[in-house]
């Protein structure tokens, strides 16, 4: 396995893997990898035959107030992983590499009004600075796919449509969210969390859950029932707790019938966490 630092190392090695007739996907990262990422890998294998990672921290998306500077870093650990998941190269620039103009790309790519609700809404900024990166990204390795997990649903929603509406040839593949055994999903935040803050923490999947059970009573029923496992844990913050539809991202009413993503955004002592799940309104 590759690592390679330079822009134009990546357009060699994708050059080349070209040259020999392969498929080429891409699986955006900001490293300290876990087994969600690695599923990422696996469904991209499934997909070209030449698998690329990128591993940047992106300063972009990062608030004044966010947690930049203490994102977990092991470039090492990571390499260590990619090399066993089967990856060709792995591409870790630096922000110089990046964002040569600045602190930032003065030239940016705009979430619009959906970046600025639910996930935006907390994080302004963030989602202009996901798009920027992903499409430089996309820009640099043009793979034939690229792999996104469903745990960062606002996410994975705003790069399919930015692929749409730029006309970009690449298919964005949705990866179901990869959970430990008791439900938490994987995150590379959750090793700031005690071990308090763990077991409180599954408060999040267990809201989920909650509206699932009651999607067939409708929409009011099911924020209900999550909101009811999260008020009874002091040690949960809620930012946030929506349902939305898959298709347009737009909050659904009480008519609302078929699949509906719930939505939630908490903060656990001084770690803040989002989880999500879909499910059928008969
Ligand atoms: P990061 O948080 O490192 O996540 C990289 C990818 O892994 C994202 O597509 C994310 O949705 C996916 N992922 C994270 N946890 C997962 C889990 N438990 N199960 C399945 N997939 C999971 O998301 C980013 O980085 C950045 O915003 C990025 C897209 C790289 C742009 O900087």
């Amino acid at each position: 396995m590759e690592t390679l630092t330079t822009i134009a190392a990546v357009r060699d090695a994708v050059r080349a893997a070209r040259s020999r007739g392969e498929r080429v996907a891409l699986v955006p990262t900001m490293g300290a990898l876990h087994d969600g990422h690695v599923a990422l890998v696996d469904a991209a294998r499934e997909h070209a035959d030449t698998v690329i990672v990128s591993i940047f921290v992106n300063p972009m998306q990062f608030g004044p107030r966010e947690d930049l500077s203490r994102y977990p870093r092991d470039l090492d650990a990571d390499r260590a992983r990619l090399a066993e998941a089967g990856v060709a190269a792995v591409f870790a620039p630096t922000a110089d590499e990046m964002y040569p103009s600045g602190a930032t790309s003065p030239t940016i790519v705009t979430a619009g009004h959906l970046g600025t609700v639910l996930e935006g809404r907390s994080r302004p900024g963030h989602y202009d600075g996901v798009l920027t990166v992903v499409s430089k990204l996309l820009h640099i390795v043009g793979p034939d796919v690229a792999c996104f997990g469903e745990k960062d649903a606002q996410q994975l929603f705003l790069v399919q449509r930015m692929a749409r509406d730029l006309d970009m040839p690449v298919e964005i593949v949705g990866v179901p969210t990869v959970r430990d055994v008791d439900g938490l999903a994987l995150s590379s935040r959750n090793r700031f969390l005690s071990d308090h803050d763990r077991r409180t923490a599954l408060n999040l999947s267990r809201a989920l859950e909650a509206a699932g059970s009651s999607a067939d009573r409708g929409v009011e029923a099911m924020i209900a029932a999550a909101q009811g496992v999260i008020q009874s844990n002091t040690g949960v913050q809620l930012d946030y707790l929506a349902v939305v539809d898959p298709a347009t991202f737009a909050f659904v009413g009480e008519a609302h019938h078929g699949s509906v993503q719930v939505l939630v955004a908490a903060r656990v002592g001084d770690v803040r966490l989002i989880d999500n799940a879909t499910y059928a309104i008969p």
